[in-house]
């Protein structure tokens, strides 16, 4: 580590402690951030592990509908994002008015929301999910008719999965759309002994030629096996900062360099200390919305 970093990381860890802070990063976090956290993991477990913390102040490492997701469940806690602009471009291809009007057009559909989305969003929505539950929570429904918002991707996914029809919104990651299917194909060719393993934010296609389709945090599990040496990973390229971390030994292979999420990138160590420095930007949901949120998020909790 250069000592420019040692000296913030330092710090960061005295403010830590005099703040009474825990650190949550997404494993799509730049490499030195994931390595000061308290805890790296998927959308699920940072959303499990903010509910159960004892700590006053949650920083979170990620974007922001994830410390939203924080502060809809944990509104005794200040919630820190260190940069504001960290948003998620899928979850603003909704809003609450829109998806309204779309309810209107669909009265008695149940409405599934994926967590990349607003408080607002989730408030007018009956269930969330996540990419580690979303086909677990469809099944678990008895719904006439099911909307999906607002990802049309792993929509279509867990609709193949599940076998239930559904209403897909139109939404998409631009980061995993960059993720192509002839680019897989090569690397098959290429690591023939490899597994293919993708995020199910990516389109149909690349997920047909898929081994498995995972969380980024299953992602991680599944690289421990030992019968898994190879790894072609379709996902945000942050993630093989951990998975070689955890698996020195073992080869992961990206299938795009350009599959960057610029808005994870958005956190760094000076951002980081900066917020516990200054105790902001906070992250809180008004009480009304967050209420309503939050029986969409319990539902999910509880189902899994
Ligand atoms: P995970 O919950 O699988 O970490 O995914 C979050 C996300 O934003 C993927 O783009
Ligand atoms: Fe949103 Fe895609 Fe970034 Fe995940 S990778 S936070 S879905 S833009």
């Amino acid at each position: 580590m250069e000592s420019k970093d040692s000296d913030l990381v330092e710090k960061i860890l005295d403010f830590k402690k005099k703040r009474d802070a825990v650190i949550l990063a997404h494993n799509y976090q730049l490499g030195e951030v994931q390595d000061i956290a308290d805890f790296v993991g998927d959308s699920l477990e940072l959303s499990q592990n903010a509910a159960k913390t004892d700590a006053r102040v949650i920083v979170f490492c990620g974007v922001h509908f994830m410390a939203e997701t924080a502060s809809i469940l944990c509104p005794d806690k200040v919630v820190l994002l260190p940069d504001m602009n960290a948003g998620c471009p899928m979850a603003d291809m909704i809003t609450a008015e829109r998806l309204l009007a779309k309810k209107r057009e669909h009265p008695q559909a149940t409405v599934v929301c994926y967590v990349n989305s607003s408080a607002e969003v989730k408030a007018e929505s009956d269930i969330c999910c996540t990419s580690a539950n979303a086909a677990k929570v469809v099944q678990s429904l008895d719904a006439q008719q099911i909307l999906f918002i607002p990802d049309q991707y792993l929509g279509h996914y867990v609709s193949a999965k599940t076998g239930k029809r559904m209403i897909l919104w139109p939404g998409f990651c631009p980061t995993h759309v960059r993720i192509k299917p002839e680019r897989i194909r090569e690397l098959k060719r290429e690591y023939p002994q490899a597994k293919v393993v993708v995020h199910p934010e990516c389109t149909p296609e690349v997920i047909a030629l898929a081994d498995e389709v995972l969380s980024t945090s299953g992602m991680c599990r599944y690289a421990r096996r030992d019968d898994v040496r190879e790894m072609v990973v379709g996902t945000e390229l942050g993630i093989i900062y951990r998975l070689k971390k955890e698996n020195p030994e073992k080869r992961f292979i990206p299938v795009s360099e350009q599959a960057i999420c610029p808005n994870m990138k958005l956190i760094t160590l000076e951002k980081v200390l900066w917020s516990l420095e200054e105790m902001r930007p906070e992250v809180r949901v008004p009480e009304g919305v967050r209420l309503r949120a939050k029986a969409a998020v319990d539902k999910m909790l509880k189902i899994i």
